[in-house]
């Protein structure tokens, strides 16, 4: 049993030795969005430490495949609705949030709701989680992938709400146009950051 993590420093210290075994690309991946996260904790007065730990975990189980994901996840009692099983690539944050908790002793009710909810993000999210989401999301390779994401990267600088609301706007309309179905969390929370704007 390991001991309980609440400082965000130890925690993000355990994240970093967990990431030691990953691949390469998602070690490389995943210390730019500790930057962005960081650098979105500066322009926007949150608290770097718990948005950096939040990074630092984000994607312990982005590297594994589908079935994988489905197998750990049933282990460590994550549930799996309709949406994840047409999905599963949605499990690797409820997955790497229960993990920290269970197996690593995370207890940072933050830290555990940014990682769990990276992918669709939250109604309820904090400014903290949001800076994550968005610092994943704007990650700058991926900008340079797409660069439609320059103008979510814009306006992570002047509104987290604002910048997650387009963010999830597009990918929502991609999703909807190609006939895939939406997760809900997805739709919720894009509608609960519109709301925080009018
Ligand atoms: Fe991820
Ligand atoms: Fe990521």
């Amino acid at each position: 049993m390991s001991p309980t993590l609440t400082d965000p420093e130890e925690i993000r210290a355990a994240f970093e030795v967990e990431m030691a075994s990953r691949p390469g690309k998602l070690q490389k991946h995943v210390n730019r969005v500790e930057r962005g996260a960081s650098r979105l904790a500066a322009i926007h007065e949150l608290d770097r430490e718990v948005c950096t730990a939040a990074a630092a975990g984000h994607d312990l189980f982005r590297h594994c495949s589908d079935a994988e994901l489905l197998a750990l996840s049933r282990h460590y009692r994550v549930t799996i609705g309709r949406d994840e099983e047409d999905a599963p690539i949605i499990l690797h944050g409820p997955l790497a949030s229960a993990y920290s908790r269970d197996v690593l002793g995370v207890d940072h009710e933050i830290i555990l709701d940014a990682i769990a909810f990276h992918t669709t993000a939250h109604p309820e999210f904090s400014a903290e989680a949001l800076a994550v989401f968005l610092a994943d999301k704007i990650d700058p390779r991926k900008v340079q992938r797409d660069p439609g994401l320059a103008a979510v990267a814009a306006a992570a600088e002047q509104d987290l709400h604002a910048a997650a609301a387009l963010f999830l706007e597009r990918r929502l309309s991609v999703q909807l146009n190609s006939g895939q179905t939406l997760h809900p969390l997805a739709v919720a929370s894009r509608n609960a950051f519109l709301r925080r704007l009018t």
